[in-house]
Order: structure tokens, then C-alpha cells, then sequence
């Protein structure tokens, strides 16, 4: 049994861990331990000290020392209630005007299997894999529910936790706040890690130690955005990719999030994460719930990189779904850098032909293949293919690539619209605005209303026939902007900023039915590259065009960040020209495809502009390629560096059995006169042998997780090294 209840105290286990809580004689769920498996319980460590100006509730009569003030209360209330002071994980108000919670325990189920949340993407487990703990907790007084869902992946070291509100009592509540999670972490010295960046610089890794007040990250942007990420990582001093204490938490969501971590008076530390409160507020109507999207949560004694490794196999096993979640992926050629808007369908078809030449399995056609788009600030919306730039339309062209003997993918952005556009023009008031105010442009282009069912119906008849219509059997869901202006013209004044999140809620149910009915297509999600990497969108997308910036130097430090949480099957990588469209810098093509092969690999550039040579290296990239995402997508993903402080970048890839592993990295400057650098591997076996297939030497497993493999010399700038090794049997030694 993964859960158990013994004395009022819940035990929630996993192979590695444990998660306890108890009642309190208050009736207050008090949070007691998240961390290794211990065999006690842990409110020994639970201590009552009378604080100054820290309230105590009623119920404790004289006890001065019962404070929630000083608590780890497992479901904190806001707005004043019951003098609780941190960061809270929920918030309400009522008609009089009020807003005190006061959440007391009222029962509790366990169930086998996964919970499931409506309408909202969330990990997936049969009955043998998971069981759910269910927690209701009252507010007594306006008789609103509190449920606390957590479900435990016992062989996964798992627990993914939720929410529902429900209002019981007969007037309105107003909900403000709804976190996912809240985690108390009483004891430790704690470093924070989250994900911060921008368009084209995406999830750059930032460790700090936490400061007394209140750390946030998060995002008001309408998506989960390129400026913050909707994961964090919490890691006790000295914790590093192979040792020491740290805890991960991902939310599945893909609209505006907060996290918040406040360092109180007592040194104590509190996460919350959930929608971002700023841009979210719900009435809920007598009877009514509210469900909170999921947050994912691990821990591990041994470092950073096993918790990466958990979060890999549960987003990769247990939230991306569909035909192409476990298996392998086309390799493509996307023509965006080789041409912009500028192509016609005899540039297409050269650049897929040379492509098919060397072994490419799929041409992308980017943006600008339909409506009058010849640049970005027209047409977007007229999902009707441009005869002028591609004469004989739509069909011709798939059956011409599909002749080469590839497949075809498009891009589409459905969410978008240009003013200078039949759809705009058709239907103005299905755009996010505020009446009688001048919408806020971006890249020359608004944004459509999806909380409106009308323009979801809409954005599901006119992409579901162009899949229907055509033999397309990829799709680029591409997104280029932040959203404001939030208003609707179809909801009421008092529920408009209900708005942000109605709209993630109809993007999830557009994204649900087309996923669903064209089960064969591979989607990959983009938002101008990774503004919208997340958890919630890997529920339909088992890709996501990880970043605009395509530099091979760059692009190690954003999948270094990305690899924290996200599986390497998840990452949109390309090889694309030199230099480089966002930096100027010039790497070598060697350089740009081992970096660009640490995930769902592809090319992105003219590729008949290439010499003889350089053709042949492409060709031997795409067979090496063929020949390692096996190992690359279900492999264990090992940080073998950090590339924001160290001279290089450097990861590997290691079967689960440890029979081969795939090296890979890019030294970065190099210098004169230096001895050569080495890595030191990690997660092979240290009682085998493995064989170097690039120079055929051997060494021992314990040889190179203590010394390392020798790297070879730097012969300029952003060189790259690339080390496929078997284990070798006992007799070959
Ligand atoms: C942003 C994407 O990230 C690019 O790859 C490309 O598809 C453009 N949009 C097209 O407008």
C-alpha cells in the first residue's frame, strides 16, 4: 500500500520517499515530512513556540503557543484568516464582503489508481501504478470544501498533487486564489533554482539561496512564457547533480502561474505554485467546483540529476500520450531559416528533395504557406493555402514530397489573427480586447478570444479540415505572443478575469479533440520557440520547438535549463545555418548536431547551399541519429557539466541497463598551451568494461566514472565531442 492512515496521521510512500501529515487535536492538517523514507512519524520535530504577533485560533482558548503563524499547516488560507501571515495556498470572499477560511479536516478516501482532473491535462496511471488520496477540509462557517487530492507513483518516487474547491452553501464565493501545492519545509538551508530568460534565451538555470520575505517566479503573460518556467527546484545547501537533498516541483499548466516561496521569521520555507493569482479570479455558484491544475512533485537523497531522471520518465511514461509518445520520431527539415515568407512551391520541393537525398524522413512547411501572408503582419488566420506562392495547391506539393518518399508537415498558429485578414475582418469581436479601448499589437497581431466556445467551434472546423483534407502527418502548433487586453466579449462583467484561465481551458479542449481525432499526426508545440514549455502542453504535444535561438552555443545553455524537468524526447532541436540568424556566431556543423541530437532532431536551413562535403557529413548525421535516439529519448539523461559555470557543456545518455551510453558536448573557448580536459561519466557500470567506438580503446567503468574519458583537444572555439561506448563482455576484454 503506497498510502496508509494510522492514528489521524497520513502516510504517503514511495520507493524512495515519504509524505506525512497529520490532524491535528484542532481538527488542522499539519504538514510533517516530505523527504527520505523514514520509519516514524515525524511530528517530534513539530515545535509550538509563543511567537509575538502571531495569532492563535480560537479553538486553542489560552495556548498562546497554537499559531498557525508558526505552523507547517499542509492548506494555508489567505485574506486575513485565522492569522496565518505567509504566503497562502488559498483565497476566497463571500457577498458580505469577507474572506476567512477556516479549513478543519472532515474525512479522507484512498482509491486505487490515478485521479483525473476535468478539462485539465494530468499524469495518467492504471490501478497497479498509482493510488489517490482524497482530503476534504471545511470551512465550516460558509460551508465551502476544500479537496486535497495527492496520487502516489509508488516505483516512480511520485506524488502529484491537486485541488478542487466546492462551494456547499447557497450564496456565491469568490475564489482569488486556488494553488495547486503548498509545501512547508520547517527545517534546512535551502537554495532556490528556477528557470528565468526571454524570447530566444529560454530557461537559464538560476540557483540562489533563499532570502527571508518572499522569492517568486511566475508569469502574467496569458502562457507559462520564455520569461519564468512552471518548475522550480528546491535544493539543500551543497546539493549537487549527484548528491545531497533536493526537491522538483512542475505544474501542468500552460496559462499565467505563480511560485512563491516565502523564508519566514523562523527560517521556515513555504512553496506554493498554482494559476497566477494576479490574473485570476473565479466565482463558483452554489453546488459549483473549481479544479486546480495538477503540480508534480519528487524528491531525491542523491542529487539533481536522479531527480531529472524521475521527471523525465514520468512526463515521458505517464503525461505525453499518443502514437508517438514512446516511439520515434521523424527526423525533419523545417524550411523556416532556409527561406522566411519568401519560397514558392519549386523552392520547397529542392529543399525536400535534397533532404529526402540524404535520408531526412519529413519536410515542415512553416509559416506564410496560406491567406496574403508574405510577411508577418498579414493573412495570419485565412487557414487557406496561397496559390501564388504554391501553385497547385496543397495537395500537389504532399504528393510531390510524399513521391521523395517523406513524409509532410505544416505549421499552423489557430490562436492568432491578423487585422489585415478575411477571418478579423468576418468576425472582430472574436478577438481579446477591451471595448472602447485600442487593442495592444503584438508581432502585428492579436490574439483570438478561446474562452468563447463560438471561436473554439470555429478553430476546430477550420484546422480539423485542413488535417482532414490533406495528408499531413505533422503539425507545428506555433504561438508568437503574450496575451493582455483580457476581456471577453462573451462572458458577463463579474466573471472577466475568469478570462485568463477560460482560455487555457478552451485552448486544452480545442487541442483534446484534434489530438484525439488525428491520432496519427505528431504535433509539436512552439511559442516562438519555448514560450510555452510546460508540463500541461507534453498532455498533447509529445514535443516542443524548444527555443527561436538556434545557435549551438546558446542552445546548450537552454537545454541545459530545459533538461531540469523536461524529457530530452520533448526538446525541438535543429541544425541551421552559419552564422547564426539570432548571434552571427559561426560553429561547425559537427558542433551543431551533437548539440542539436540531445533531443527530437531535425534541420532547419537551406540544405542544397551546402558543399559536397558538408552534404555527406549531414547524411552521416541523420544514420547516427537513426542509430542513437533509441538510446537518446529512453536513456537516462546524466548533466555532466554545468555550462552557465563551467568551460564546457557536457551530458550523456545511458541505457537502462547500462550496456551503452552516448557522450556528447561542447568545449566552449579554447586556450593555448593547456593540458586536455577530461569528464568524468557517471550511471555506467562500474564493474564493466566498455569499448570507445570512435577510437576502439577500453577502459573500465569504474576507470571512467572515477577518471573520466579525456577529451579531445580544442582546435578553436564551440568544439564538440561525441563518444558512443559498449560494454563489452569478459571474454572480449
Ligand atoms: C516562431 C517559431 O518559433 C519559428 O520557428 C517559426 O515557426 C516562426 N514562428 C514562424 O512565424
Amino acid at each position: 500500500m503506497a498510502i496508509s492512515v494510522e492514528n489521524g496521521v497520513f502516510h504517503l510512500e514511495t520507493a524512495n520517499t515519504l509524505y506525512q501529515m497529520k490532524v491535528d487535536p484542532f481538527g488542522v492538517l499539519i504538514h510533517l515530512w516530505y523527504g527520505p523514507k523514514t520509519d516514524y512519524t515525524m511530528d517530534y520535530l513539530l515545535d509550538y513556540p509563543d511567537v509575538g504577533f502571531s495569532g492563535n485560533i480560537h479553538e486553542a482558548g489560552g495556548r498562546r503557543s497554537y499559531s498557525l503563524d508558526t505552523l507547517p499547516v499542509e492548506y494555508p488560507a489567505g485574506g486575513g484568516s485565522e492569522g496565518d501571515f505567509r504566503v497562502p495556498a488559498v483565497s476566497a470572499a463571500y457577498t458580505d464582503g469577507s474572506g476567512v477560511l477556516s479549513l478543519r479536516f472532515r474525512e479522507y478516501s484512498i482509491q486505487k489508481g490515478k485521479y483525473a482532473i476535468p478539462g485539465l491535462p494530468a499524469v495518467y496511471a492504471g490501478e497497479e501504478e498509482a493510488e489517490t488520496l482524497e482530503i476534504t477540509l471545511l470551512d465550516a462557517a460558509s460551508k465551502t470544501e476544500v479537496h486535497l487530492l495527492y496520487g502516489v507513483l509508488f516505483q516512480k518516487d511520485i506524488i502529484t498533487r491537486s485541488v478542487f474547491v466546492k462551494n456547499c452553501g447557497d450564496a456565491p464565493v469568490v475564489l482569488q486564489r486556488a494553488h495547486s501545492l503548498c509545501l512547508n519545509l520547517p527545517y534546512g538551508d535551502w537554495e532556490w533554482m528556477h528557470f528565468y530568460g526571454r524570447h530566444a534565451m529560454e530557461r537559464q538555470a538560476e540557483r540562489t539561496a533563499l532570502v527571508h520575505g518572499i522569492q517568486e517566479s511566475s508569469s502574467s503573460r496569458g502562457g507559462s512564457s520564455h520569461q519564468q518556467n512552471p518548475s522550480v527546484l528546491l535544493c539543500e545547501k551543497g546539493c549537487t547533480e549527484t548528491s545531497g537533498f533536493c526537491i522538483g516541483a512542475a505544474l501542468v499548466y500552460s496559462g499565467g502561474f505563480q511560485t512563491q516561496i516565502e523564508l519566514d521569521q523562523l527560517d521556515q520555507a513555504r512553496l506554493v505554485m498554482g494559476i497566477n493569482p494576479h490574473t485570476f479570479c473565479w466565482t463558483l455558484g452554489p453546488g459549483e467546483s473549481f479544479h486546480a491544475p495538477e503540480a508534480i512533485l519528487c524528491c531525491s537523497n542523491q542529487g539533481m540529476g536522479e531527480l531529472s531522471r524521475c521527471f523525465h520518465r514520468v512526463i515521458r511514461e505517464n503525461l505525453c500520450r499518443g502514437r508517438y509518445q514512446l516511439s520515434k520520431r521523424p527526423i525533419l527539415i523545417n524550411n523556416w531559416e532556409a527561406t522566411y515568407f519568401d519560397f514558392d512551391e519549386k523552392k520547397i520541393e529542392r529543399i525536400a528533395r535534397q533532404a529526402s537525398q540524404l535520408g531526412i524522413d519529413m519536410m515542415v512547411l512553416d509559416d506564410g504557406w496560406f491567406g496574403k501572408r508574405d510577411s508577418d503582419t498579414s493573412g495570419l488566420g485565412d487557414w487557406v493555402v496561397n496559390e501564388n506562392k504554391l501553385r497547385g495547391g496543397l495537395d500537389r506539393l504532399i504528393e510531390k514530397i510524399n513521391g521523395m518518399g517523406m513524409k509532410f508537415g505544416i505549421w499552423l498558429e489557430p490562436e492568432c489573427v491578423s487585422e489585415d485578414s478575411d477571418l478579423y475582418r468576418a468576425h472582430p469581436e472574436w478577438v481579446i480586447r477591451v471595448p472602447n479601448r485600442n487593442p495592444v499589437r503584438s508581432r502585428s497581431q492579436l490574439v483570438l478570444d478561446l474562452s468563447n466556445q463560438e471561436v473554439i467551434q470555429y478553430l476546430y472546423h477550420a484546422v480539423g479540415k485542413i488535417l482532414r483534407d490533406h495528408h499531413i502527418e505533422y503539425v507545428k502548433w506555433d504561438m508568437n505572443r503574450s496575451i493582455c487586453d483580457w476581456y471577453s466579449a462573451a462572458l458577463p462583467a463579474e466573471r472577466q478575469r475568469e478570462m485568463p484561465h477560460r482560455y487555457v481551458l478552451g485552448l486544452y479542449s480545442l487541442l483534446e479533440r484534434l489530438t484525439g481525432e488525428f491520432p496519427h499526426i505528431l504535433f509539436e508545440g512552439c511559442c516562438g520557440g519555448g514560450g510555452r514549455f510546460d508540463a500541461g502542453m507534453l498532455y498533447y504535444f509529445p514535443q516542443i520547438w524548444c527555443s527561436d535561438n538556434t545557435d549551438a552555443h546558446d542552445r546548450t545553455l537552454i537545454q541545459y535549463g530545459t533538461s531540469f524537468f523536461y524529457p530530452i524526447s520533448a526538446v525541438g532541436s535543429h541544425v541551421s545555418a552559419v552564422p547564426n540568424h539570432q548571434t552571427g556566431r559561426v560553429t561547425s556543423l559537427k558542433t551543431r548536431a551533437a548539440v542539436a541530437m540531445a533531443g527530437s532532431f531535425g534541420y532547419e536551413l537551406d540544405l542544397n547551399k551546402l558543399t559536397e562535403e558538408e552534404k555527406e557529413e549531414v547524411s552521416q548525421q541523420v544514420q547516427a541519429y537513426k542509430g542513437y535516439q533509441g538510446l537518446i529519448h529512453s536513456g537516462r539523461y546524466y548533466r555532466l557539466s554545468n555550462p552557465r559555470k563551467d568551460p564546457m557543456a557536457a551530458w550523456a545518455f545511458v541505457s537502462e541497463n547500462q550496456r551503452e551510453a552516448l557522450v556528447q558536448g561542447v568545449l566552449f573557448q579554447a586556450a593555448a598551451n593547456t593540458l586536455p580536459r577530461r569528464i568524468r561519466l557517471q550511471g555506467i557500470d562500474p564493474e564493466g568494461s566498455y569499448r570507445v567506438k570512435q577510437d576502439g580503446r577500453v577502459y573500465t567503468g569504474r576507470a571512467l566514472l572515477c577518471g573520466g574519458l579525456i577529451l579531445p583537444r580544442q582546435e578553436g572555439d564551440d568544439t564538440s565531442f561525441t563518444f558512443y561506448l559498449e560494454q563489452i563482455s569478459s571474454c572480449e576484454k
